[in-house]
């Protein structure tokens, strides 16, 4: 939580008890009294663009090895990962969806398909058993050493401390020999341990055993076991790669993790919006309603206190109300809530807090939100305007979730139950910010200034095949 917002915390605090005093939809019209009115052309605090994105940014200043790149490309796209061989990293982050699934929360292990098109198939032919809890983050510009913190609660983050360079779930089993390159590669250690997302169930794989039994490191040992075997064709790809393998046994998940990273790093970076050429001093390259968004963005509607730096975030957490859907990560007297950052920290005070999102590319990447709740980006910064106007009016046929009656049952459990609903309103601390209807055009505008053209077609990073000679498409 950010300290340099007193006044609006105040504002907020207010604006929470009120809501708390009188909950019920009707009646949040009352919040009206402490919403800020934005003038026409005032700004109405001092603002100051970010500095533009260059190389020195990025992770070995933007150029990765391009054999790791390479290698990484394969295994990012190769359903050899997962315990059963039917899903890899890209089914939930394509490059055909703009790095995420176009789902709102993702069909994970045993779904059929790709994007909005992915089918959750029937649990007793091995389809899947809940929906994945939140919305598959895009990857863009994720090589950017200033994004130390993984995951919407920041689970994964650098920390000089731990032996590893980093903290992570896995603790002290995170390994140290060879080390991990940076944060996007401890990342890709977790979705391969996790069996919604790709190890699978216990009775169906070793890898799905370990996983479900908590064995993180016996995950890795089976995976980096794929990656030797000659058949699976990786191991020329990896000597090649990594200057400390000679022959198949020296391989290790972790080399496989850093190569992904590369890869990701390399491939996804997204620096060149109309917005950087004009921070690089091309002043015609906005029009005159993104550069009135632009005055917004960073005065009067207040989006760069959290939207803050070169890639519009503070990276710190949040609580802005957010709609809850989805069968959540067990939290609170429903199990379908999503305590956020409290999960890591154990504070109460985080308690509905998430990350603040770059929006870089943002345009391209919805659904919105945590649990991707929003299927417009016109909707997710009108909640970012007035979160809890928006929290309480949700309207859940926004909710980009492919159906089954047992899925569909818990969706809205949290949202259709007003106590629920209040808890997450009262930890709001975003306050309210009324534009007219021009000015919010303007802002989405800008927005849509953050979208580097370069990310409109990313099928060059899609393989057209893959070692092991699994299918690429479903
Ligand atoms: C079943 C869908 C699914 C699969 C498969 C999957 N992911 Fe993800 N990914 C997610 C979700 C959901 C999150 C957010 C989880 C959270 O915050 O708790 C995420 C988070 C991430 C992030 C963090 C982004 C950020 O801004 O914090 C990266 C990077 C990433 N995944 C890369 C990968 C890689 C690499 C793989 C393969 C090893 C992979 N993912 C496999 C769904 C998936
Ligand atoms: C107090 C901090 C804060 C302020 C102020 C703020 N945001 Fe956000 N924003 C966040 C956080 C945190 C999230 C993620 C919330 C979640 O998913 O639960 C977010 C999410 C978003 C998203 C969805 C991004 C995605 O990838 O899902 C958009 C778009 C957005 N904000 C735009 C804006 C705009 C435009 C403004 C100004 C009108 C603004 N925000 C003001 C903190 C803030």
């Amino acid at each position: 939580m950010t300290s340099t917002r007193i006044p609006t915390l105040m504002a907020v605090l207010l604006i929470c008890v009120l809501f708390a005093s009188v909950w019920a939809p009707a009646a949040v019209a009352q919040r009206d009294d402490v919403v800020i009115v934005v003038s026409e052309e005032s700004v109405a605090r001092p603002w100051l663009l970010p500095r533009p994105v260059s190389d020195e940014d990025y992770y070995d200043n933007g150029a990765p090895d391009p054999l790791q790149v390479e290698l990484g490309k394969l295994l990012f796209y190769d359903k050899l990962l997962s315990g059963n061989k039917n899903i890899s990293c890209a089914t939930c982050h394509h490059g055909l969806t703009d790095t995420g699934d176009g789902l709102s929360l993702p069909v994970g292990e045993g779904g059929k398909g790709l994007g909005v098109t992915r089918s959750p198939g029937e649990v007793a032919t091995g389809g899947i058993h809940e929906r994945v809890p939140r919305n598959a983050p895009p990857v863009f510009n994720l090589g950017a050493k200033e994004f130390e913190r993984m995951f919407h609660d920041g689970r994964a983050e650098v920390d000089p401390t731990q032996p590893s360079g980093f903290r992570s779930p896995a603790g002290d089993l995170l390994p140290t020999d060879p080390p991990l390159d940076n944060i996007l590669a401890v990342q890709a250690m977790f979705p391969v341990t996790s069996p919604d997302e790709m190890a699978g169930q216990s009775t169906e794989s070793d890898i799905g055993a370990a996983a479900t039994a908590g064995d993180v490191v016996e995950v890795w040992r089976l995976l980096a076991e794929r990656l030797r075997d000659e058949q699976n064709n990786y191991v020329n790809l990896f000597v090649d790669a990594f200057d400390d393998i000679y022959t198949a046994a020296d391989i290790e998940f972790v080399h496989a993790a850093n190569a992904i990273a590369a890869f990701e790093a390399f491939a996804w970076r997204a620096d060149n919006s109309p917005f950087d050429r004009f921070l690089r001093g091309d002043k015609t390259v906005l029009s005159l309603r993104a550069r009135r968004g632009m005055r917004l963005f960073y005065g009067a509607a207040g989006c760069s206190e959290c939207h803050a730096g070169a890639f519009q975030t503070d990276h710190d957490f949040h609580c802005m109300a957010m709609p809850q859907i989805g069968p959540g990560k067990g939290d609170g007297p429903s199990g379908h809530e999503d305590f956020g950052r409290e999960r890591v920290t154990g504070e109460e005070a985080d308690r509905f807090c998430f990350r603040t999102p770059t929006l870089r590319n943002v345009a391209l990447t919805g659904p919105w939100g945590h649990t991707g709740a929003y299927n417009t980006l016109e909707a997710a910064v009108a909640h970012m305007l007035e979160p809890i106007d928006s929290l309480v009016t949700y309207d859940q046929s926004q909710a980009a979730l492919p159906s089954r009656d047992d899925l569909d049952a818990v969706d809205f459990m949290v949202m259709n139950d007003p106590d629920l609903v209040t808890d997450i309103g009262v930890a709001c601390e975003g306050e309210a910010v009324e534009l007219r209807p021009r000015q919010f055009d303007n802002l989405i505008e800008f927005i849509h200034a953050l979208t580097d053209p370069a990310s409109l077609d990313l099928r060059d990073d899609v393989p057209g095949s893959v070692p092991s000679g699994l299918p690429v498409a479903d």
